[in-house]
């Protein structure tokens, strides 16, 4: 493992607070309709989450709540960012489907080129970005949300060469479930959540990548937001905060045990607005 000083840059998120969050439907594995969800204790997480990012330096936009959309609150799947334009998500459930209008208007107010999207994707649940790997690669993920046709839409609104990497287990639907950005050009994931292409895709572009197992990824570590030094994840993940310290950056765990109720953890909850 290397040991190179990671050097964090300041970063802008967006998020949405809890206030209507519930499981009232279910549309992925970890969604149990039966389970009732503790709304103060989810909202004190949210808060500590937004807390730990803003005590890093960090500066958080919030978005206003919608009664009526309780998956708000994962609002890395309203859009995706990249050199101040924005691609629009167009979620895959009814359910979902008004999201995308809140974060469309938070772009238009703002210094952003939004572009509407025509394809089916859900934002950064299923793009990642990573500046300083080939010039600015986006890595994308298709098989249970977005649909590969939106790949090649994003390529072509934001510019960047976008890599289609084929999810494959149900428990893994969004890319980010499976794959994080620890800073500019290094990644971690866990492989088997991926086609045998798509790990040899992988392994080929990231060779020096953190390499998770399943119970890391059942952890929701791989759910994690990084500013390029200090590596922000659920609580839970506690081998895969050892890992990335092993690999020099310093794990800040924060416990998010009810978006894991939603299915979901501290990056579906974190959108990045990279101007
Ligand atoms: N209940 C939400 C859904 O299934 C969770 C979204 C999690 N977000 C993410 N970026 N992975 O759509």
């Amino acid at each position: 493992m290397s040991h190179t000083e990671r050097l964090p840059r300041n970063r802008t998120y967006l998020m949405c607070p809890p206030d209507h969050f519930t499981v009232e439907y279910a549309i992925n594995p970890w969604m149990d309709t039966t389970v009732a969800v503790d709304a103060g204790l989810a909202l004190k997480q949210w808060q500590i989450l937004r807390e730990t990012l803003t005590g890093l330096g960090h500066e958080v936009h919030v978005l206003d709540p919608q009664p009526g959309l309780p998956d708000m609150v994962y609002a890395a799947n309203g859009a995706f960012s990249v050199d101040g334009t924005v691609y629009g998500a167009l979620f895959r459930h009814p359910q979902r489907a008004a999201e995308a209008t809140h974060h469309a208007l938070f772009y238009r107010d703002g210094a952003w080129t939004f572009i509407d999207p025509a394809q089916v994707n859900e934002g950064e649940g299923d793009f990642a970005y990573l500046p300083g790997a080939y010039g600015g690669l986006i890595l994308a993920g298709h098989g249970f949300r977005t649909e590969s046709s939106a790949h090649a839409e994003a390529q072509e609104i934001l510019g960047k060469p976008v890599i289609s990497l084929r999810l494959v287990d149900p428990a893994f639907y969004h890319l980010d479930t499976a794959l994080a950005a620890l800073d500019d050009r290094h990644i971690t994931y866990y492989p088997e959540a991926f086609s045998p292409a798509s790990q040899r895709i992988l392994a080929q572009l990231f060779p020096d990548a953190v390499i998770a197992d399943r119970a890391d990824a059942e952890a929701f570590g791989l759910n994690l937001v990084s500013d390029g030094r200090h590596v922000v994840l659920n609580a839970e993940a506690t081998a895969m905060a050892a890992k990335v310290e092993a690999a020099g950056y310093i794990p800040i765990p924060v416990e998010l045990s009810e978006l894991k109720r939603g299915g979901g953890s501290v990056k579906c909850a974190v959108a990045e607005l990279r101007l």
